[in-house]
């Protein structure tokens, strides 16, 4: 079974193999960029893991991984300007690199390479995975669909907001695990429930991304702290303050919220003193444990020796409590 660092290692490798000598080369430019910034892997590197419980050939499970990497690198362009976040990574979003029309087209010609990777996938395999693939694509568009429409409306509540980040973030580390334990011949129940071990760990994983991106520290995080708050992100803390919120300080939140013109420093400063005053780093975290723990008991029932699945609860451990 492999562990997620030497996972990580050979995703490294075969990104590395992966060229992109077409032309014009200001098409290609932002997509060899982003790539350069590397980021966690994680979810070629959850895909690589979840093969070889099943399978030591874990090279059958690198298409679907790579694949599934360039995706979500292709995402997080087009994430950038609908956010309006100008760094990634701890280095300028492509649309600040160059503009928004190259983000948009980068960000396109991505999509479209991912898919050709996927075509390679293991003939006797590829009908599979290329629908899970497919369910998974539209669902990260509905997804940051639903997060947009959240941006204006005010009454957006938990379940909402869970839906959205199990769409917009979730399935794409299901699908991460559940390609790569169909890669290596998993049955069915097992490859659907480390999906689940997958959806939850996801969700658990986007609770810790809103987190961050108040208490972080830009440094690890390689983003701007404050981001969601400047957007009125639905973030569980927001919709979990607007709840809580009450009397002199529930108005100030919806001024902050309504605020046109506020500085945006200013915002990000009471906006957060508001969450302390109400504990919702604390309520937070508490919710991402119990998604973790749901995560841990998907895992335990995956039809394999508990000794081989320590690797991946290990790496689900070191997750919810991840600090970048
Ligand atoms: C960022 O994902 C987008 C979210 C779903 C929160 P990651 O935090 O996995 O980004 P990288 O790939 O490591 O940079
Ligand atoms: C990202 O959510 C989801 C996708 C990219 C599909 P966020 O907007 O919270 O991700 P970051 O914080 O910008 O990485
Ligand atoms: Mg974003
Ligand atoms: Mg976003
Ligand atoms: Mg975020």
């Amino acid at each position: 079974m492999l562990d997620f660092d030497t996972a990580r290692q050979i995703v490294d490798r075969e990104m590395d193999k992966l060229r992109f000598d077409r032309t014009p080369e200001a098409l290609y430019e932002p997509v060899k960029y982003i790539l350069s910034l590397g980021g966690k892997r994680m979810r070629p590197a959850l895909g690589l893991m979840a093969c070889s419980l099943f399978n030591q050939a874990v090279h059958l499970a690198i298409k679907p991984a790579l694949a599934i990497e360039l995706f979500h690198n292709f995402t997080l362009i087009h994430d950038d300007i609908i956010d309006q976040s100008s760094v990634r990574r701890g280095q300028p979003a492509v649309h600040e690199k160059w503009d928004t029309n190259a983000a948009i087209l980068s960000g396109d010609v991505m999509a479209i390479l991912s898919y050709q990777v996927l075509a390679d996938v293991e003939e006797s395999q590829l009908k599979e995975i290329f629908q899970l693939f497919n369910q998974m694509a539209l669902q990260v568009c509905e997804g940051q669909q639903l997060d947009i429409n959240f941006e204006d409306r005010t009454d957006v509540d938990v379940n909402e907001y869970l839906k959205m980040i199990e769409l917009k973030t979730a399935v794409l580390i299901a699908s991460s695990l559940k390609a790569g334990a169909l890669a290596g011949g998993a049955e069915m129940l097992d490859a659907d429930l480390l999906y689940e071990f997958g959806r939850n760990l996801g969700i658990a994983f986007q609770l810790q991304d809103d987190y961050l991106d108040v208490f972080g520290d830009p440094g690890k995080t390689g983003k701007k702290i404050g981001n969601d708050i400047l957007s009125n992100k639905k973030t569980f803390l927001l919709i979990k303050a607007l709840e809580l919120a009450k009397g002199n300080t529930r108005k100030e939140l919806l001024k902050l919220i309504k605020g046109k013109n506020a500085n945006p420093k200013d915002k990000i400063r009471d906006v957060i003193n508001i969450y302390l005053s109400l504990q919702l780093d604390e309520i937070s975290n508490e919710l991402a444990d119990s998604h973790y723990s749901r995560a841990i008991m998907y895992l335990d029932r995956v039809n394999i020796p508990g000794e081989s699945k320590k690797p991946l609860a290990d790496f689900a451990e070191f997750m919810i409590n991840r600090d970048h």
